[in-house]
Protein backbone atom coordinates (compact mmCIF):
# COMPACT_ATOMS: atom_id res chain seq x y z
CA UNK A 1 0.00 0.00 0.00
CA UNK A 2 1.50 3.38 -0.96
CA UNK A 3 2.11 5.25 2.11
CA UNK A 4 1.62 9.27 2.34
CA UNK A 5 4.14 11.45 3.01
CA UNK A 6 5.43 12.98 6.41
CA UNK A 7 5.72 16.34 6.60
CA UNK A 8 6.03 16.95 10.24
CA UNK A 9 5.25 15.23 13.26
CA UNK A 10 4.96 18.06 16.12
CA UNK A 11 3.78 16.64 19.97
CA UNK A 12 0.19 16.41 19.45
CA UNK A 13 -0.24 16.22 15.70
CA UNK A 14 1.20 14.67 12.61
CA UNK A 15 1.15 16.50 9.21
CA UNK A 16 1.04 14.73 6.06
CA UNK A 17 1.02 15.99 2.29
CA UNK A 18 -2.77 16.03 0.77
CA UNK A 19 -4.33 14.48 -1.74
CA UNK A 20 -4.61 18.08 -3.80
CA UNK A 21 -1.64 20.62 -3.87
CA UNK A 22 -1.98 23.08 -1.61
CA UNK A 23 -3.83 20.64 1.72
CA UNK A 24 -2.34 18.87 4.49
CA UNK A 25 -3.65 16.23 6.49
CA UNK A 26 -3.62 16.92 9.96
CA UNK A 27 -3.94 14.12 12.46
CA UNK A 28 -4.72 14.50 15.96
CA UNK A 29 -2.83 11.86 18.05
CA UNK A 30 -3.35 10.70 21.81
CA UNK A 31 -0.27 11.80 22.96
CA UNK A 32 -0.52 14.76 25.55
CA UNK A 33 2.47 16.90 26.55
CA UNK A 34 3.60 19.74 29.80
CA UNK A 35 6.43 22.21 30.35
CA UNK A 36 7.90 21.61 26.99
CA UNK A 37 7.35 17.55 26.66
CA UNK A 38 8.77 17.17 30.39
CA UNK A 39 5.68 15.28 31.10
CA UNK A 40 4.04 12.79 28.91
CA UNK A 41 1.95 10.58 28.64
CA UNK A 42 -1.04 9.23 25.66
CA UNK A 43 -4.81 9.71 26.82
CA UNK A 44 -7.05 7.86 25.21
CA UNK A 45 -9.52 9.14 22.78
CA UNK A 46 -7.74 13.12 23.24
CA UNK A 47 -6.71 12.99 19.62
CA UNK A 48 -10.66 12.38 18.62
CA UNK A 49 -11.89 14.88 20.75
CA UNK A 50 -9.79 17.73 19.62
CA UNK A 51 -9.93 16.69 15.93
CA UNK A 52 -13.94 17.67 16.63
CA UNK A 53 -13.54 20.34 18.23
CA UNK A 54 -11.11 21.98 16.56
CA UNK A 55 -13.68 21.34 13.60
CA UNK A 56 -16.56 22.90 15.47
CA UNK A 57 -14.59 26.23 16.30
CA UNK A 58 -12.83 26.77 12.86
CA UNK A 59 -16.24 25.90 11.18
CA UNK A 60 -17.96 28.84 13.51
CA UNK A 61 -14.83 31.02 12.93
CA UNK A 62 -15.90 30.60 8.94
CA UNK A 63 -19.40 31.52 9.39
CA UNK A 64 -18.39 35.10 11.11
CA UNK A 65 -15.91 35.20 8.33
CA UNK A 66 -12.63 34.83 10.38
CA UNK A 67 -9.97 33.09 7.78
CA UNK A 68 -8.93 30.05 8.81
CA UNK A 69 -7.08 26.68 7.75
CA UNK A 70 -9.69 24.22 7.80
CA UNK A 71 -11.32 22.40 4.59
CA UNK A 72 -13.53 19.48 5.72
CA UNK A 73 -12.97 16.63 8.36
CA UNK A 74 -11.82 13.13 6.84
CA UNK A 75 -12.74 11.07 9.93
CA UNK A 76 -12.54 10.64 13.42
CA UNK A 77 -8.41 11.94 13.69
CA UNK A 78 -8.21 13.05 10.38
CA UNK A 79 -8.81 16.97 8.98
CA UNK A 80 -8.02 18.41 5.94
CA UNK A 81 -6.49 21.70 5.73
CA UNK A 82 -5.31 24.49 3.86
CA UNK A 83 -1.32 23.99 3.79
CA UNK A 84 0.21 27.45 5.26
CA UNK A 85 3.52 28.92 6.22
CA UNK A 86 3.51 29.31 9.94
CA UNK A 87 4.46 32.65 11.78
CA UNK A 88 7.11 31.53 14.02
CA UNK A 89 4.91 33.27 17.14
CA UNK A 90 2.43 32.10 19.61
CA UNK A 91 -0.45 34.05 19.61
CA UNK A 92 -2.26 33.72 23.12
CA UNK A 93 -4.83 36.28 24.35
CA UNK A 94 -6.14 36.22 28.19
CA UNK A 95 -9.70 37.86 29.70
CA UNK A 96 -8.26 36.60 33.17
CA UNK A 97 -5.24 35.75 34.67
CA UNK A 98 -3.83 32.52 34.67
CA UNK A 99 -0.77 30.42 34.61
CA UNK A 100 2.24 31.96 33.40
CA UNK A 101 0.90 35.61 33.70
CA UNK A 102 -0.34 34.89 37.42
CA UNK A 103 3.18 33.37 38.00
CA UNK A 104 5.28 36.22 36.10
CA UNK A 105 3.38 39.15 37.65
CA UNK A 106 1.92 37.56 40.97
CA UNK A 107 -1.65 38.44 39.91
CA UNK A 108 -4.11 35.41 41.47
CA UNK A 109 -5.22 33.06 39.36
CA UNK A 110 -9.16 33.76 37.78
CA UNK A 111 -8.78 37.90 38.69
CA UNK A 112 -10.51 39.73 35.53
CA UNK A 113 -8.25 41.53 33.72
CA UNK A 114 -9.05 45.05 32.18
CA UNK A 115 -9.57 44.10 29.28
CA UNK A 116 -8.13 41.46 27.00
CA UNK A 117 -4.10 41.49 26.83
CA UNK A 118 -2.67 39.76 23.79
CA UNK A 119 1.20 37.86 24.30
CA UNK A 120 3.27 36.85 21.37
CA UNK A 121 5.94 34.01 22.23
CA UNK A 122 8.32 32.96 20.04
CA UNK A 123 7.88 29.76 19.29
CA UNK A 124 10.93 27.51 19.73
CA UNK A 125 10.88 24.51 21.79
CA UNK A 126 14.26 24.83 22.67
CA UNK A 127 14.01 28.24 24.35
CA UNK A 128 10.72 27.13 25.54
CA UNK A 129 8.81 29.19 23.47
CA UNK A 130 9.69 32.52 25.28
CA UNK A 131 7.61 35.57 25.48
CA UNK A 132 8.75 38.33 23.27
CA UNK A 133 7.53 42.19 22.35
CA UNK A 134 6.48 43.76 19.22
CA UNK A 135 10.19 45.11 18.79
CA UNK A 136 11.44 41.75 18.40
CA UNK A 137 8.79 40.63 16.14
CA UNK A 138 9.54 43.55 13.75
CA UNK A 139 13.39 43.67 14.48
CA UNK A 140 14.14 40.03 13.68
CA UNK A 141 11.27 40.30 10.71
CA UNK A 142 9.10 37.38 12.06
CA UNK A 143 5.98 39.69 10.88
CA UNK A 144 5.69 42.98 9.86
CA UNK A 145 4.11 45.68 11.13
CA UNK A 146 0.96 45.33 8.75
CA UNK A 147 1.00 41.36 9.86
CA UNK A 148 0.91 42.00 13.56
CA UNK A 149 -2.04 44.84 13.15
CA UNK A 150 -3.99 41.78 11.42
CA UNK A 151 -2.79 39.20 13.29
CA UNK A 152 -4.19 41.78 16.19
CA UNK A 153 -7.31 41.82 14.51
CA UNK A 154 -7.80 37.96 14.15
CA UNK A 155 -6.83 37.24 17.71
CA UNK A 156 -9.19 39.67 18.94
CA UNK A 157 -12.13 38.47 16.78
CA UNK A 158 -11.47 34.90 17.85
CA UNK A 159 -11.60 35.58 20.97
CA UNK A 160 -15.06 37.53 20.99
CA UNK A 161 -16.55 34.31 19.06
CA UNK A 162 -14.91 32.12 21.71
CA UNK A 163 -15.88 33.49 24.89
CA UNK A 164 -19.36 33.78 23.41
CA UNK A 165 -19.77 30.48 22.02
CA UNK A 166 -18.40 29.14 25.70
CA UNK A 167 -20.70 31.64 27.52
CA UNK A 168 -23.41 30.27 26.02
CA UNK A 169 -22.79 26.86 27.70
CA UNK A 170 -21.31 27.99 31.06
CA UNK A 171 -18.01 27.62 30.18
CA UNK A 172 -15.67 30.69 31.03
CA UNK A 173 -12.50 31.33 28.62
CA UNK A 174 -9.67 32.32 30.69
CA UNK A 175 -7.13 32.56 28.41
CA UNK A 176 -6.23 30.71 25.35
CA UNK A 177 -3.52 30.36 21.74
CA UNK A 178 -4.28 30.55 18.56
CA UNK A 179 -1.12 30.70 15.72
CA UNK A 180 -1.51 31.90 12.60
CA UNK A 181 -0.10 31.00 8.41
CA UNK A 182 0.39 32.85 5.67
CA UNK A 183 -1.16 31.54 2.47
CA UNK A 184 -0.49 33.17 -0.79
CA UNK A 185 -3.18 34.01 -3.38
CA UNK A 186 -1.18 35.16 -6.63
CA UNK A 187 0.58 38.08 -5.81
CA UNK A 188 -1.11 38.69 -2.45
CA UNK A 189 -0.41 37.38 0.90
CA UNK A 190 -3.21 36.68 3.44
CA UNK A 191 -3.20 35.68 7.06
CA UNK A 192 -4.86 32.71 8.16
CA UNK A 193 -5.95 31.49 11.91
CA UNK A 194 -3.92 28.06 12.04
CA UNK A 195 -2.84 24.98 13.97
CA UNK A 196 -5.78 23.86 16.24
CA UNK A 197 -8.15 25.27 18.72
CA UNK A 198 -8.89 22.76 21.33
CA UNK A 199 -9.10 22.39 25.05
CA UNK A 200 -4.93 21.25 24.45
CA UNK A 201 -4.66 25.66 23.54
CA UNK A 202 -7.28 27.31 26.11
CA UNK A 203 -8.09 27.69 29.30
CA UNK A 204 -12.00 26.80 30.28
CA UNK A 205 -13.35 27.08 33.63
CA UNK A 206 -16.91 26.11 34.18
CA UNK A 207 -18.30 29.27 35.29
CA UNK A 208 -20.66 27.91 38.50
CA UNK A 209 -18.21 25.66 40.33
CA UNK A 210 -14.55 27.02 38.27
CA UNK A 211 -14.08 23.54 37.68
CA UNK A 212 -11.24 23.21 34.63
CA UNK A 213 -11.96 21.67 31.69
CA UNK A 214 -9.02 21.81 29.61
CA UNK A 215 -5.35 20.94 29.24
CA UNK A 216 -4.60 22.07 32.96
CA UNK A 217 -6.30 19.08 34.38
CA UNK A 218 -3.48 16.75 32.53
CA UNK A 219 -0.89 19.77 33.67
CA UNK A 220 -1.48 20.12 37.11
CA UNK A 221 -3.06 15.81 37.58
CA UNK A 222 -6.55 17.17 38.64
CA UNK A 223 -8.25 14.00 37.07
CA UNK A 224 -9.77 12.51 33.33
CA UNK A 225 -8.59 14.46 30.69
CA UNK A 226 -11.42 12.85 28.51
CA UNK A 227 -13.98 13.34 30.91
CA UNK A 228 -12.93 17.14 30.43
CA UNK A 229 -12.72 17.25 26.97
CA UNK A 230 -16.05 15.02 26.68
CA UNK A 231 -17.64 17.22 28.78
CA UNK A 232 -16.50 20.34 26.36
CA UNK A 233 -17.69 19.15 23.45
CA UNK A 234 -20.68 17.49 24.98
CA UNK A 235 -21.76 21.03 26.09
CA UNK A 236 -21.37 22.20 22.77
CA UNK A 237 -23.54 19.15 20.95
CA UNK A 238 -20.28 17.90 19.51
CA UNK A 239 -20.74 14.43 21.91
CA UNK A 240 -24.10 13.11 22.62
CA UNK A 241 -25.54 14.23 25.94
CA UNK A 242 -25.12 10.18 27.48
CA UNK A 243 -21.36 9.47 27.52
CA UNK A 244 -20.86 6.09 25.55
CA UNK A 245 -20.20 3.71 28.28
CA UNK A 246 -16.84 2.16 26.38
CA UNK A 247 -15.71 5.53 27.90
CA UNK A 248 -14.58 6.30 24.19
CA UNK A 249 -15.90 8.98 22.04
CA UNK A 250 -18.26 8.82 19.50
CA UNK A 251 -19.64 10.69 16.62
CA UNK A 252 -23.01 13.02 16.19
CA UNK A 253 -24.51 12.66 12.73
P1 LIG B 1 0.47 30.00 29.79
O1 LIG B 1 -0.31 30.68 30.88
O2 LIG B 1 1.12 28.72 30.23
O3 LIG B 1 1.43 30.94 29.12
O4 LIG B 1 -0.58 29.57 28.66
C1 LIG B 1 -1.43 30.51 28.04
C2 LIG B 1 -2.37 29.79 27.10
O5 LIG B 1 -1.68 29.20 26.03
C3 LIG B 1 -3.16 28.67 27.76
O6 LIG B 1 -4.50 28.71 27.25
C4 LIG B 1 -2.50 27.41 27.30
C5 LIG B 1 -1.92 27.79 25.97
N1 LIG B 1 -0.65 27.14 25.70
C6 LIG B 1 -0.50 26.39 24.56
O7 LIG B 1 -1.44 26.24 23.78
N2 LIG B 1 0.71 25.81 24.31
C7 LIG B 1 1.77 25.96 25.14
O8 LIG B 1 2.83 25.42 24.86
C8 LIG B 1 1.60 26.75 26.32
C9 LIG B 1 2.75 26.94 27.28
C10 LIG B 1 0.40 27.33 26.57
Amino acid sequence: MARRKKIYEGKAKTLFEGPEPGTIVQYFKDDATAFNAEKKDVIDGKGVLNNLLSEFFMNGLTQIGVPNHFLRRLNMREQLVRSCEIVPLEVIVRNFAAGSMSKRLGIEEGTQLPRPIVEYCYKDDALGDPLVTEEHIAAFGWASQQDMDDILSLALRVNDFLSGVMLAVGIRLVDFKIEIGRIYEGDFMRLIVADEISPDSCRLWDIETGQKLDKDVFRRDLGSLTDAYSEVARRLGVLPNNPPTSGKPTLVN
